[in-house]
């Protein structure tokens, strides 16, 4: 298996790749900035529940399938399938993925071309060069497409070289660092005049917003987009893994992780804010909301940077950097699912499948960034508010209704002979048939 499909080296190895794709812009750039604009503590607390609740469990599905069925969305779930009907559907289930996850690409690029010019800005100031790095720090269409081409060029040339060579070594190279930082930060703006305002907000709830409908789906999506579910990218991850692995605890650990980083990033992100507004920046509108929740955090954050003095811009630069990263390890995941399924189904070699997707997907984000204000939004909740949940009940059907029951612990028992008493066994088969699906299809019911 290892000579064809290629697979994780090293339990870390995985660990460290999946929290990569799951760690990223969504922790960083989306829950925090969420959180802010849906009532702080109340979006957290929802948010912290159906991350363990219903992603973790999800993520399972995902995982196991993948595993077992050692292949892409669309022919897993169309070889666990009882009958040829089911297959079809489970086929159309991992194409949906596919279109989704590039989809999701095609914004999520625009977003880490920003970073990535954040980054070249600090250096270009360290060199005394401004008004370059103004330029790109200042929104602007040819900004827009120059950067996120680059981006989708880094991603394509880190997909073209496989699991073990590409997406393994630069994850376990970088996400130590990226905490590092993230806490370094945190720790220093807690110390900031306006910082306790901001942190009130954060962990203080209202629980009466925490059971509005739109709170709860919007906290389901940033849930299933933080874990990066339904699309098919864990179930190739789940692919990769070896059987002598214990699946469980290596969801968990990527759950645990995952989740701490998003809380973590809020304890830099909501103080930033009021250290911001402290420091005299506008962050709300006259009527008290957020003036642009996707560029927040490129107000705010740079603005923390500067009440450090000259030694601010060489951390930004080393934040910036870290983020591209950050957000690297989680586009190639998302590259990795149209190209498994192509390479899969034999259309051609890996490097050749990998430039004519990423050809596809540029041209699909450069029409976001030419019709920014009317595409951006939309793409963003489409995919990920309704695309993700919905296809991730999908994948609890499959493994909970439609895959055989004694293939599926046979699965569980390849590293863990004792699956069937364990913990796990007694409760997540039922959990993802019968729970999982309820509370998805409930949220959604609620919130139309
Ligand atoms: N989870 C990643 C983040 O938080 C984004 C991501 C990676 C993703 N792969 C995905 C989102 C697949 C949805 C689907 O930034």
């Amino acid at each position: 298996m290892a000579g064809s499909r290629g697979q994780f080296s090293s339990r870390i190895g995985f660990i460290l790749a999946a929290a990569g794709s799951a760690v990223g812009l969504g922790n960083i750039w989306g829950f925090p900035t969420q959180a802010a604009s849906n009532g702080g503590a109340a979006f957290l607390f929802v948010y912290l529940i159906l991350a363990f609740t219903l992603a973790y469990p999800a993520l399972m599905a995902e995982l196991i399938i993948g595993r077992h069925a050692h292949a892409n969305a669309a022919t897993a779930l169309r070889q666990i399938s009882p009958s040829s009907l089911w297959g079809k559907i489970g086929s159309g289930v991992g194409v949906a993925g596919m279109v989704v996850a590039s989809l999701i690409l095609s914004f999520y690029a625009i977003v880490a071309g920003w970073m990535i010019g954040f980054f070249v800005a600090a250096l270009l100031k360290l060199l005394g060069l401004n008004d370059v790095a103004i330029w790109l720090e200042s929104f602007s269409t040819a900004r827009n497409l120059g950067l996120m081409t680059l981006f989708m060029g880094l991603t394509a040339g880190i997909i073209t070289q496989g699991v073990h060579g590409g997406i393994e070594k630069w994850s376990e190279r970088l996400m130590p660092m990226l905490l590092a930082c993230l806490v370094g930060l945190a720790v220093y703006v807690l110390t900031l005049p306006g910082a306790s305002e901001g942190l009130k907000i954060y962990l203080l709830p209202d629980f009466n917003k925490a059971i509005e409908p739109d709170l709860i789906l919007k906290a389901l999506g940033a849930a299933f987009f933080s874990l990066s579910l339904g699309v098919g990218t864990m179930l190739i991850y789940g692919s990769y893994i070896s059987d002598e692995e214990h699946l469980p605890s290596l969801g968990g650990w990527v759950t645990v992780t995952d989740v701490s980083i998003a809380v973590l990033a809020g304890f830099l992100v909501l103080p930033s804010m009021y250290v911001a507004l402290h420091n005299g920046i506008e962050i709300f509108d006259a009527s008290g909301n957020l003036l642009s929740e996707d560029t927040l955090i490129f107000t705010v954050l740079p603005a923390l940077f500067d009440t450090i003095g000259s030694a601010g811009v060489v951390l930004a630069g080393f934040f910036f950097f870290l983020m591209s990263i950050a957000a690297l390890t989680s586009s190639i995941s998302m590259l990795e699912v149209p190209v498994a399924y192509f390479v899969e189904r034999d259309a051609g070699s890996r490097p050749s499948v990998t430039w004519v997707t990423t050809a596809i997907i540029t041209l699909i984000s450069a029409t976001i960034i030419l019709n920014f204000e009317t595409l951006f939004g939309l793409v963003i909740t489409l995919t990920t508010r309704y695309g993700q949940p919905l296809l991730g009940f999908m994948f609890c059907i499959y493994a909970g209704w439609l895959w055989n029951r004694d293939t599926l612990l046979t699965e569980l028992k390849k590293n863990n002979p004792g699956a069937a008493d364990g913990l796990f066994w007694r409760i997540w088969p039922t959990y993802v048939k019968v729970v999982c699906p309820l509370i998805i299809l409930g949220i959604f019911y609620q919130s139309i």
